[in-house]
């Protein structure tokens, strides 16, 4: 195909991706809710009437997500690693007020049990929403056993946490919040701390119009859901180049992406486009700091002994912006993590353990100019375009 071809495609994507935009996000998501917060009558914290970038305002108030990839439905050109995948079943469907009051809660260290702690003090924007820890720490300076994971397009996982143990949004925050590590609240707590703000009582008000005055444990959970699901990351240079725009890479780029998907390395078939996942748990056998016992990861959740230090294949999008890598933090470098594929076979599994490995994982032997390529593609798949506004005060004024 034309060099001129592949331009004036993209163009025309182009131009109706900024129609979508133009026609319905006449304010800005992040823009919008912050310029508002001084109005209003009861509260002075006025929830966006519009939808983030990304999303349309339906006639029903509903934000829906969209995004080029929905044009890819059919089978054709979807194999393992196909560029023109259709994306998996997704959350969206919440409202703007939804999704605005979902990122002030995102924000506000009120939910943790001494008001120190917010789900953003783990899941930091500027991080690629992990934290730049090996492990996390929580409540008191205390430690969590694993990392924090990205959260960009969490609202197209079936599978949360790194050991697959949770299998909604809603279902995974209870998780953290609850947890004496991390926030170290009660759903009594929880309610009765809300419950106390005017601010959040008219905020929850806003979104949740039917409802009965008290804020309720669901709405929580809703609206924490409906932010996160609208944390979309699909327009990377990778996907320019996916659509067609062959320019959008350069060819360190191409040769790193074509060895990604060949069947020597064999990454695509578990970090699959367009999430650059399959969404299953895999055993890999990767090394745990010095000092610290193997983490039986899904074995525990699943009960199951062939499960034994598998986890959940991680979307690799961002991955640039969120090292260091692996469940345990282990690796620095996204160099030192691809490095681990080709350094044999069961290289780093204790002594003493019998692991299930999977098939896909064995001795690709890529050269060190192979590794570099691979770094290279992946630095490829950085997109922060639709990143949310960080609220410039918060309705607790903590
Ligand atoms: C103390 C740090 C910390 C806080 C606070 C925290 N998280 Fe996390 N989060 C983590 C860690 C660590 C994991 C992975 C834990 C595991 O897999 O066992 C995780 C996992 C997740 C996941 C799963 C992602 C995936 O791909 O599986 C989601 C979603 C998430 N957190 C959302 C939230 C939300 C929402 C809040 C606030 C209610 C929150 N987190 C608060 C550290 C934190
Ligand atoms: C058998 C499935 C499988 C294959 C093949 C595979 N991966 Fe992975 N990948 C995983 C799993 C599972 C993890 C998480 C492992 C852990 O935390 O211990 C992971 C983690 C990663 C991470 C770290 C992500 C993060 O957020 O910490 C990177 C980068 C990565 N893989 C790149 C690659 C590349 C490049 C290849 C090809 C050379 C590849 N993977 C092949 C399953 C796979």
């Amino acid at each position: 195909m034309s060099n001129l071809f592949a331009r004036s495609a993209f163009l025309l994507l182009a131009i109706s991706i900024a129609l979508i935009s133009c026609e319905k996000e006449v304010e800005p998501f992040a823009v919008g809710s912050d310029s508002q917060e001084t109005l209003s009558g009861d509260s002075d914290f006025k929830l966006s009437g519009s939808c983030p970038p990304g999303f349309e305002l339906t006639e029903d108030g509903n934000c829906k997500l969209r995004s080029i990839y929905q044009q890819y439905n059919s089978l054709e050109n979807a194999g393992v690693g196909g560029l023109k995948t259709a994306l998996p079943d997704y959350r969206d469907g919440f409202t703007p007020q939804q999704i605005d009051l979902g990122r002030y809660l995102f924000f506000d260290p009120i939910l943790s049990g001494d008001g120190t702690v917010s789900c953003a003090t783990c899941h930091q924007p500027e991080k690629g929403f992990a934290d730049g820890l090996a492990t996390s720490v929580g409540v008191g300076g205390q430690e969590v056993s694993r990392g924090a994971p990205s959260l960009w397009n969490v609202a197209f996982l079936k599978l949360f946490f790194w050991d697959g143990r949770a299998t909604t949004l809603e279902e995974q925050m209870q998780g953290p919040l609850f947890a004496e590590n991390e926030m170290a609240t009660t759903p009594e707590k929880l309610i009765s701390t809300l419950n106390g703000s005017e601010q959040y009582r008219s905020m929850f008000k806003q979104a949740f119009p039917n409802s009965d005055e008290k804020i309720e444990l669901d709405e929580i959970y809703l609206a924490l859901t409906a932010f996160e699901a609208s944390l979309i990351s699909l327009n990377s240079r990778y996907d320019q180049y996916a659509h067609g725009y062959h320019g959008a890479l350069n060819e360190k780029e191409i040769e790193g992406m074509n060895i990604f998907r060949s069947f020597v390395a064999r990454c695509a078939e578990c970090h699959t486009p367009p999430l650059f996942t399959n969404q299953q748990l895999a055993v890999l056998g990767t090394p745990e700091p010095d000092g610290k016992a193997l983490d039986a990861g899904a074995e525990i959740p699943y009960n199951d002994p062939t499960l034994r230090g598998a986890f959940k294949i991680p979307s690799l999008r961002n991955v640039a912006k969120t090292a260091p890598y692996m469940h345990s933090g282990k690796f620095k470098t996204l160099r030192e993590t691809v490095e681990f594929y080709t350094k044999g076979r069961g290289h780093a599994v204790p002594e003493g353990e019998n692991l299930y490995l999977h098939w896909h994982i064995w001795e690709p032997e890529l050269t060190d100019a192979e590794l570099d390529r691979l770094v290279d593609f992946l630095h490829t798949l950085t997109d922060e375009s639709f990143m949310p506004k960080r609220p410039d005060r918060l309705p607790s004024g903590l």
